[in-house]
């Protein structure tokens, strides 16, 4: 990518789009293309067949996505699958038939088997089954990674596919039902906190281990793996690192300043036990997140104050 190149990052209001958008800013580039969904909706062939025809953008981020925690993807399965492959077919067909120089399909770590061996190598994909709660999700992630190697197969198109960890940071979504573990925790100790309420009681034992990156960091992996990774199949962007969700809860609670007690409710379901990214890849192509936990959630809780308030 030079600063003149056209790059269209599709979804760059979203939490990864934005950060991507603001990256890409920082750098210098200035001829990116966006557009609110409401100007053209991904899931119509012909708006994105002419959207791409008229603007023939050099490089594309595919950041776009019907995306949700474990109630939205598990209730809104239909949706999940439907969506999410539609938005997909046309940003990635379209671009090859644009000429688009590179793509990067961006997908998740849902699409690792239920039962993988942690931490999770890409060699794992389509080696079992998938968790159900998120499966069409999970499917329509794994179509677009064969996807990109279909057509760079058959095509000779550069489309190359990363799988991010959980993510969090700016533009999260806050939502009380749709909204993943970490914003959802932010959102809870914030309101038990001006609410003054004696205990926030959270779902399960506490152990389960998650990892998270900033996704400012995941902004900046993206932004070099399109500058220095060229190849089929996936890779993995985390931290290598995880912690339990009890763990992650006590430095929610000491972020946001609350000092009511934390329970767990074991009658809950606790999700898969571990969910560990192995990076070695990633780093093995010269990238590692800077962004540390406490200080990634010191300024998303920062976010949150000044939108909800
Ligand atoms: N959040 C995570 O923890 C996480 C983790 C791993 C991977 N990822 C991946 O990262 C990508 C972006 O996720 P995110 O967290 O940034 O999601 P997000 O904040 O919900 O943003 C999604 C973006 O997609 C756009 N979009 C959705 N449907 C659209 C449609 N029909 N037409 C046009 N635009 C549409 C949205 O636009 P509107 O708001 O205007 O509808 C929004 O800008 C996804 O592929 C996701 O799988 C996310």
């Amino acid at each position: 990518m030079d600063k003149a190149s056209k790059i269209y990052i599709a979804g760059h209001k979203g939490m990864v789009g934005s950060a991507i958008h603001r990256k890409l800013l920082k750098e210098g580039f200035s001829n990116i293309i966006t557009r609110n969904s409401a100007d053209l909706d991904l899931r119509d062939q012909q708006e994105v067949a002419a959207f791409f025809a008229s603007e023939k953008p050099d490089y594309v981020f595919l950041a776009a996505a019907k995306v949700g925690g474990i109630v939205a993807n598990n209730t809104y399965r239909a949706d999940f699958l439907y969506e999410n492959l539609q938005i997909q077919n046309n940003v990635i067909h379209n671009s090859y038939l644009n000429g688009v120089k590179k793509l990067m399909f961006l997908g998740s770590s849902c699409i690792y088997p239920k039962l993988a061996p942690q931490p999770l190598k890409e060699e794992y994909l389509l080696t079992g089954l998938l968790e159900p709660t998120n499966e069409p999700y999970a499917i329509a992630k794994i179509a677009g990674i064969k996807m990109c190697d279909a057509y760079r197969d058959q095509y000779g198109c550069n489309f190359i596919s990363v799988m991010p960890t959980n993510l969090y940071g700016y533009n999260d979504n806050y939502h009380p039902q749709n909204s993943h573990v970490l914003p959802a925790l932010i959102r809870r100790f914030d309101e038990a906190k001006n609410q003054q309420l004696p205990e926030v009681v959270i779902w399960g034992t506490g152990s389960p281990k998650r990892e998270f990156l900033f996704a400012d960091d995941l902004a900046e992996a993206c932004f070099y793996l399109m500058q220095n990774y060229d190849e089929q199949g996936l890779v993995n962007i985390g931290t290598g690192e995880d912690l339990s969700i009890k763990d992650l809860a006590l430095l929610i609670k000491k972020i946001v300043g609350y000092e009511g007690n934390i329970s767990f409710d074991t009658s809950k379901p606790d999700g898969t036990p571990r969910k560990l990214m192995d990076v070695t890849k990633l780093h093995s192509k010269g990238w590692k997140h800077k962004i540390e936990l406490e200080e990634g959630i010191a300024l998303a809780y920062k976010d949150y104050l000044t939108k909800n308030n």
